[in-house]
């Protein structure tokens, strides 16, 4: 038994990375599978469902308000996280997945790449903000970042997003960070940046 409630879906393509699919809140493990085979046809899909509940909607840390994160469990969920992907690559055979996260996924993501680099290859980030106000520092030169944000998003401020792209910069990812003219939610320009930056 593994640690998450998850669905896995093996590689059909060994040429493809695995991806480690994160939902945001209100989603479940189902949510992100399409996408997954749409961005990166072939490789294997690892998708979490996150263990907190706010108001019956899943999550993958606790929050205060939106935007107002509790701290302390980011960083609890950030390494569960983590000891789950190391789970699940030796039960599956898997290397080290890229993170494909989606608004509070995508925050657990980031604070996984702050707290525990040697979980993830690599991330792609939608409508990400900064998961926790002290990160350590790490290294994490070698690893490719992609982070797309809305300039009309309400729960992140511009600002925000940038010094999220500007952290991880500063740590020695190789960060793509694009801006499109949207809100929180995904758009046709997504798709197309995730499909090129995992193509
Ligand atoms: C979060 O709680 O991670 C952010 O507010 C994004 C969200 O899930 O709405």
């Amino acid at each position: 038994e593994l640690s998450f409630i998850h669905r896995y879906e093996p590689a059909t393509d060994q040429g493809h990375p695995p991806l480690l699919l994160l939902h945001g809140t209100g989603g479940d493990e189902n949510d992100l599978i399409n996408l997954g085979r749409m961005v990166s046809p072939g490789s294997a899909l690892l998708s979490p469902r996150g263990k907190i509940l706010e108001n019956g909607m899943p999550r993958f840390f606790r929050r205060l308000a939106e935007g107002v994160f509790d701290e302390e469990d980011v960083r609890f969920r950030a390494n569960e996280l983590a000891d789950f992907v190391a789970e699940a690559r030796d039960a599956y055979g898997l290397g080290a997945p890229i993170a494909l996260g989606f608004s509070n996924g995508a925050n657990i993501a980031a604070a996984m790449l702050m707290l525990r680099p040697e979980a993830l290859a690599g991330a792609a980030l939608l409508r990400a903000m900064v998961p926790l106000s002290d990160a350590p520092k790490t290294d994490l030169a070698g690893k490719r970042v992609l982070m797309v944000s809305g300039q009309m998003d309400p729960i992140i401020p511009v600002d925000n997003s940038a010094r999220l792209a500007a952290s991880l910069a500063s740590s020695g990812a190789d960060v793509q960070h694009e801006t499109l003219p949207t809100g929180h939610g995904l758009s046709q320009t997504d798709l197309q940046l995730l499909l090129k930056w995992l193509a």
